[in-house]
């Protein structure tokens, strides 16, 4: 598939790394870019071999909010009508198997979104995260009000979306957003690190993690619990329960088969 403002490529066979790029907009998220970036991952997600998805940006920026030349002249029957960020941005949430943000430079609006639509956040130390959006006279419209509290507490969340500053990585580290902060030189090597970790193990785990996981924030505790509970006894059917747990009895290395 041919992409115009996204880079894709894979990684030692097993991760698909995407790297957008608009650079002359700072990564700014249109419709063409969101629609090629749902595309690429769902691609990545439905192939085999394919264990763990990157999303990253450029030094400067992971990607500095929606586009706002794009967005300031719509109306409301525009965005209501056309369904306006529901219709591409949501993609990701559909996305099964794990997806990290390598963010580096300005994470903002959308741009902060986008990696929060992930499943985790490695940043560079030079990283710096934000929801200006108030400044545009809007408000978060890709789930920053909804994820920001749940990732960094209310107090915070209402801080940056209501005075629009920024956070800076190790700011954004305390606050519990990002996963763990590396120096920019070495970014992508420690996030393809985790990646490559994630896809020696089985899929079958990988998945069931990152969906009981989000259960953890769209449900309540109990119901969350139950899910978990029967994922965890539901990988006990596969093949990879049976090998990962043989290989630890017999001091070897695992060797899964997603299956
Ligand atoms: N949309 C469109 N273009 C953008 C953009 C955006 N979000 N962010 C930056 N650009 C463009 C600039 O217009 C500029 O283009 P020109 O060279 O043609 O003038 C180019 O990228 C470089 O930007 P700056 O000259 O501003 O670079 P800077 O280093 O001085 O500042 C910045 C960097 C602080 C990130 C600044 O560009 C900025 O504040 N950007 C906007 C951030 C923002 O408000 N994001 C939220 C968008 S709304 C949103 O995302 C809604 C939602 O929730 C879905």
């Amino acid at each position: 598939m041919n992409h115009e403002l996204i880079h894709v490529r894979v990684e030692a066979e097993k991760v698909g790394v995407i790297t957008l790029n608009r650079p002359k907009q700072l990564n700014a998220l249109n419709d063409q870019l969101m629609n090629e970036l749902g595309a690429a991952l769902k691609a990545f997600d439905a192939d085999a071999t394919i264990g763990c998805m990157v999303i990253t940006g450029s030094e400067k920026a992971f990607a500095a909010g929606a586009d706002i030349a794009a967005m300031a002249g719509y109306s409301f029957a525009d965005v209501y009508r056309d369904d306006y960020i529901t219709r591409n941005w949501e993609q990701i949430r559909s996305i099964r198997k794990p997806v990290i943000a390598a963010v580096s430079g300005f994470a903002l609006g959308g741009g902060c979104e986008l990696a929060m639509m992930c499943d985790f956040i490695i940043a560079a130390d030079n990283a710096r995260f934000g929801q200006p959006e108030i400044k545009l006279g809007i408000i978060p419209g890709a789930g920053g009000t909804q994820r920001l509290p749940r990732a960094i507490s209310k107090a915070k969340a209402m801080d940056l979306a209501l005075t629009g500053r920024m956070m800076d990585a190790a700011e954004a580290e305390r606050a519990g957003l990002v996963s763990r902060v590396v120096a920019l030189d070495k970014l992508m090597e420690e996030t393809l690190a985790a990646a490559l970790m994630i896809c020696d193990y089985s899929q079958l785990a990988t998945m069931a993690a990152k969906e009981s996981i989000n259960r953890a924030f769209e449900g309540t505790l109990s119901d969350g619990i139950m899910f978990e509970r029967r994922m965890f006894h539901a990988l006990f059917a596969t093949a990879d329960q049976k090998e990962g747990m043989d290989a630890f009895v017999n001091k070897r290395k695992a060797k899964f088969k997603n299956a």
